[in-house]
Order: structure tokens, then sequence, then C-alpha cells
């Protein structure tokens, strides 16, 4: 099978990884890919949103399957294009139709999905600027600290956690009135606060049946012990130590089942991966959001521990047919930490020569911002290469990722040393 991956970060060079394990595939290309795709995959130099180009090179090269890695192009519906097209409606799409993708790309679908089917979520209102008002009064109403999102994709910037209530209301009336993240916060959600400790689960699903993967936490802050800027994520773990039998089950039946059920009862088409973010208030698991992809990092220790073959599971998904699958997961646990590009997530500089990466030996090395040119890889992204260990338990996983991060080097190279650090 002839499989397109459309994206370029990390977590499209993991899914690329995990294919060319399987024997069923012929020939993968990755749309536009990294320096660590071009290693095991033909990198077509391709936008993630240019939909025309894309169906050149499908029908082109005659590729089966299309594995859509960001949220950008399904929010676009990337999905739905190709089953307009009657040269493209036989084409495998992992990922959710436009509709369905909206559980992403609005803050307040997303909230009113939840409430709809009952999966337990934060207490929320949504203003616009016609309700300025009233969205100060609801503020009023709660108590410290105050969170506002952008209804709409603001490149993992949409959220303010804020701790006084006068801010709170300044950045609410930033938000609508002068546009702080244009129109992504044309609407703002404001929610209760939820205190605990974050996980994630991620779900593959035809649409109807489905398969939970292994869960993650990641570390967002750049800076040690949670601190500094949102990034897009630092490092990652899986299992997640502390999501036992207990609480997964808990998982299943208040949170997965209906989720998977609310999509079919609303007629949201979703064969594709579903990245549930949960925060653990006392026993209880919450949504925090639904992304309607992978997470990043999250799949460099996810997809390491999957045994099964990911085409099979792929396939499943298009045919409609998961259930019938076994999912085999490895015990041991992945961790993965990111090396990034000094400044980063401020600015930061491009172009920096990669040397030692290839001497990693206990270590999965998986790209990011990465680039070929002369024969040289280079960095290019603020986050630029995760480094994969294994181990008995996530101690053990991290410090074999710490000794192998030893070998690689780049000029301004940083990483936090604390991963797992609150668990
Ligand atoms: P999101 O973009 O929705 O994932 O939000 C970004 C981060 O903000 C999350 O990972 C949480 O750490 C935090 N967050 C979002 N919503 C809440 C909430 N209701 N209570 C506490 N923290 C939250
Ligand atoms: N690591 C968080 C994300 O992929 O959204």
């Amino acid at each position: 099978m002839k499989i397109l991956i459309v994206g370029s970060g990390g977590r499209e060079h993991t899914m690329a990884w995990k294919l060319k394990q399987s024997p069923k595939l012929t020939k993968l290309y990755v749309a536009p890919g990294n320096a660590g795709t071009a290693d095991i995959a033909q990198n077509i130099p391709i936008g993630v949103n240019d939909f025309e180009a894309i169906k050149q090179l499908v029908l082109e090269e005659n590729i089966e399957m299309v594995v859509v890695g960001p949220e950008d192009p399904l929010v676009n519906g990337i999905h739905d294009f190709f089953l307009e097209d009657p040269d493209l409606s036989g084409i495998a799409v992992i990922g959710p139709q436009k509709a369905a993708a909206t559980l992403e790309g609005s803050k307040q679908f997303a909230k009113e999905f939840m409430m709809r089917h009952g999966i337990p979520t934060a207490a929320y209102q949504s203003f616009t600027v016609d309700t300025l008002d009233e969205g100060y009064r609801f503020l009023e109403t709660l108590t410290a600290p105050y969170v506002l999102k952008a209804d709409g994709l603001a490149a993992g910037k949409g959220v303010l956690i804020l701790e006084e209530l006068e801010q709170a209301k300044k950045e609410l009336k930033s938000m609508l009135i002068d546009e702080k993240f244009g129109n992504a916060s044309t609407t703002v959600v404001i929610e209760e606060f939820l205190a605990g400790i974050e996980l994630s689960v991620f779900v593959l699903t035809d649409g109807d049946g489905y398969q939970i993967l292994p869960t993650a936490k990641d570390y967002k802050r750049i800076g040690e012990g949670d601190t500094g800027l949102n990034t897009g994520g630092m490092g990652a773990i899986s299992p997640v130590p502390f999501a036992d039998n207990v609480f997964m089950d808990k998982i299943h039946a208040n949170i997965v089942k209906p989720t998977v059920e609310g999509l079919k009862k609303d007629n949201l088409p979703y064969k594709g991966f579903i990245f549930i973010g949960l925060i653990k208030v006392g026993d209880e698991p919450k949504v925090i959001e639904y992304n309607v992809r992978m997470g990043d990092p999250e799949t460099e220790v996810v997809l390491p521990r999957i045994q099964t073959d990911l085409l099979d599971l792929l396939k499943a998904t298009a045919a409609g047919t998961l259930n019938e699958i076994e999912l085999k997961i490895d015990d041991r646990t992945a961790a993965t930490v990111m090396l990034v590009s000094g400044g980063y997530p401020e600015a930061y500089e491009k172009g920096k020569e990669i040397t030692g990466f290839r001497n990693v030996q206990d270590a999965l090395v998986f790209h990011a911002g990465t680039q070929l040119k002369d024969g040289k890889v280079l960095t290019n992204g603020g986050r630029v290469m995760a480094i994969t260990s294994y181990g008995e338990n996530f101690k053990e996983a991290l410090a074999t990722s710490y000794t192998n991060i030893n070998t690689v080097r780049f000029d301004q190279m940083n990483y936090r040393k604390d991963i797992g650090f609150d668990l």
C-alpha cells in the first residue's frame, strides 16, 4: 500500500517510522516532511493546506491512503475535499471531516458537545462583543484563577489563566474588542478553573468502533518546574503512572464511550485520532479539550509502545472494522525529551548544523524542525528533535534519553532536564 503522511513534525516522523515497519507498505511519502522523514520516505515539498497539490500527488503516484498529522488541514476540510472529488473519493483519509474537526476548531462547539452528551468538563459560559458586560458579571461570580479561552484556533496560545479579577476583565475586553487573537477571539469561553494533574488519552475511531491507545503526559512549559511560557511540548512519558485501571475505567465509561457515541448521534463523521486532554480532579477525570489529531510530542511515546501494525490499524479505521483488531501494547514505559532552539518559544535562529544524532545507540531519534541542506542536517524550527527511550519505569526511560542527548549537538541547544518531575 502507498501512503502519504501530511505534516512535518516529530509526530509525522514517528508515524513514518512506525508505518515503515509494516510489511504491507510499498511506498511512503511525507508532505512536506523533515530531514528525519527524508531518511525513510520520499519528502514532497507541498504545504499541508495546498489541497490541489496534494490531489495531483495522490493521483500521479497512485497513493491509496492519506494520514493527516496536524489539525489545520482537518479544520480546513481536507477529508471533505477528498470525499467531494470523484477522482479522490475512493482514497482513505485518516482524520475527521470538517464538521467533526470543529471539536478542535471551536472551544464553544466542543463545550456544547460535552454538555449535550453528559461528558464531565469545567462549567462555562461564552461571550461576544455584544455580551461583554455579561462577561464581566460572569467573571465576578467566579473565584480566581480565571480561565479565558479564545474560541478558535490560536496556535496553542489562546488560553489565558489569570489570578486577578481586574486583569481577567481587561483581557476579556482585549480579546473581544481589540481582537487580541484575531478572528479566533470573536467568541471567548470563560471557564471554571479545574485544579488537578493533567494527562492525555488517545483514541483511534472509525466513527463507530474504537481503540483506546496508551495514555501520555506532556510538559508544555519551557522552564523547569513547569515555569515560563507555553511551548508545543518539551517532553512526554507514556503510560501515565497514576492512570490505574480504576481511573482508566472511568475515563472509558464517562468520556471515551460517550464521545464516540456523541459523534455518531450528532452526525459528525470521524475516522481518525481523538486526543482528549484531561485533568484529574480528586479521583474524577474531566475534559479540558479535544484535539482532532495526535499530540506532539505525545506521539513520540505513544506509537513506540503500540506493537500492532499501524497500517493494519489505519486500514481498519478506513474500513470501519477497528473493533475486530486486537491492540497489543508494550508494557515498558517510553519517555521523550525535546531538544529545542535557544530562545524558543520566543525568537530563535534557524540553520544550525546538528551533529551526533546518528550515533545515538539506545534511543530513538525523531526529527521535528529539521531540514536537509547540502548533505547537512540543520535546525529549521523551535522544536528540533525528540529523543525517545524505553525503560521499566519512567525514571529509567528518561535516564536513557538524557544519556543519549549528550551525543547530540547544535548551537544553543536547550532542553528540559526535569521531565516527569511531578510524578
Ligand atoms: P488548552 O489549549 O485548552 O489545552 O489549554 C491550555 C492549558 O490551559 C491546559 O493544558 C491546561 O493546563 C490549562 N487549562 C485549560 N482549561 C483549564 C481549566 N478549566 N482549569 C485549569 N486549567 C486549564
Ligand atoms: N503536545 C500538545 C499538543 O500536541 O497539542
